[in-house]
């Protein structure tokens, strides 16, 4: 049995006219100090003024938020007994609204015990709002939640699939201040959780489509976005893009690219997307080197996305890794671990440690050829020199 899981999307120009048909009594806004400078909680506080609905804002997360944080945003909510949790900003705000909702239908539980073993109920009490301020992680669209413990510095992956958000507010306003570097950061995670999706082993039809054209939209709106931020037509179809790979992956499985990048991620420092972004193309062609099946998956992308039009699987699936890379170039971003500022002697040192991390992600294991230590090594090794993979 499947299933696949998404939110009410409400999206293109004035999504945010939605608020003000809501009913309620009482609106938790979780959200950063960053957004609120921003002026960004506004235009959704004005809305929910209309609909006459009161709130309260909470907005002490921090990225990667810490269990510290969300036992603090648990604390808050409890006190104030909302109708709605309604997530405004990046990844991290999403889903530390998340957490929030489940500490407020279950405040004795630690936040570390969130998991998808509990029955939390929280809809009696209230629902849940994303409203992303970026075009990258899909959070708005997934049920899962990324914290950290700050103790042992570790990276928790928690979730329930009760933390679906019951609405997702796609708005460009939202997104068009976006920085060039985040907009690019972010949308080289986008195009990781489309391709990643697609080519999952728990992929199904019901997958394919979002992956799919989420793949073609980056492919095609992403550089556009990047360069000029005003551009309001390449804002929308990333934040449509953002919403579809979410979508995608949240109902299949990221691959090796987030495996690997996450390892890159916790120990160096890079931000995500980018770390997942500078990835993808070694991974693809590790993929490509011993499995056909999953290159003739790439090869339909290629040829969906006119990257390819003839050729074989293996030529229009290289194809496809070509023109990552040259999307990767258009948006300054780093084609090696080297270019990222990360010190050779450091990062061989490391490679032990980063093998440990990809290793123990299942993402590791929802690819069609599941590398060892041996090839895992090797792929780091190739992906600091900027060297295809050959094996
Ligand atoms: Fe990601």
């Amino acid at each position: 049995m499947w299933n696949f899981s998404c939110p009410l999307i409400v999206y293109g120009d004035n999504s945010l006219d939605y608020l003000a048909q809501v009913k309620g009594k009482k609106a938790f806004i979780v959200t950063d100090k960053n957004i609120l400078k921003l002026g960004l909680i506004k235009p959704v506080t004005d809305k929910l003024d209309e609909a006459k609905i009161q709130w309260e804002i909470f907005d002490d997360v921090e990225p990667e938020p810490s269990l510290t944080t969300i036992k603090k945003g648990g604390v808050a909510v409890g006190k104030y007994q909302p109708d709605w949790v309604i997530g405004i900003g990046g990844g991290s705000c999403m889903d530390a609204a998340k957490a929030i909702i489940l500490l407020l239908a279950r405040p004795e539980l630690e936040p570390e015990s969130l998991s998808v073993l509990e029955e939390f109920n929280f809809r009696t009490k209230a629902r849940l709002m994303a409203i992303p301020t970026t075009s990258g992680t899909g959070s708005e669209a997934t049920w899962a939640i990324v914290l950290t413990d700050t103790k042992d510095n570790r990276k928790l992956g928690l979730g329930s699939t009760e933390c679906m958000p019951d609405v997702a507010i796609l708005d460009p306003v939202m997104v068009m201040g976006m920085p060039p570097q985040i907009t690019a950061d972010t949308g080289m995670d986008v195009i990781c959780h489309a391709i990643e999706g697609y080519t999952s082993v728990w992929g199904t039809s019901m997958t394919l489509g979002p992956g799919l054209i989420a793949t073609r939209l980056t492919l095609e709106y992403l550089a556009r976005a990047y360069k000029d931020g005003g551009d309001l037509e390449a804002r929308k179809e990333m934040m449509n893009a953002a919403t579809m790979g979410g979508m995608s992956f949240g109902n299949s499985m990221a691959g090796l690219a987030h495996s690997t990048g996450h390892a890159l991620g916790a120990i160096f420092h890079v931000p995500h997307g980018r770390a997942v972004g500078l990835f993808l193309p070694y991974t693809m062609e590790y993929l490509i080197n011993e499995s056909a099946e999953t290159t003739a998956k790439y090869a339909e992308i290629a040829r969906y996305c006119r990257v390819a039009s003839s050729g074989s699987d293996k030529e229009c699936a290289l194809a496809l890794v070509a023109r990552i890379r040259a999307l990767a170039g258009e948006l300054g971003q780093p084609l090696s671990v080297k270019d990222c500022g990360v010190g050779q002697a450091e990062y061989e040192k490391e490679i032990p440690r980063l093998i440990e991390r990809a290793l123990n992600e299942v993402m590791t294991m929802t690819v069609t050829r599941i590398p060892g230590e041996e090839d895992l090594g090797r792929i780091f090794k190739y992906a600091y020199e900027g060297k295809s993979i050959d094996f």
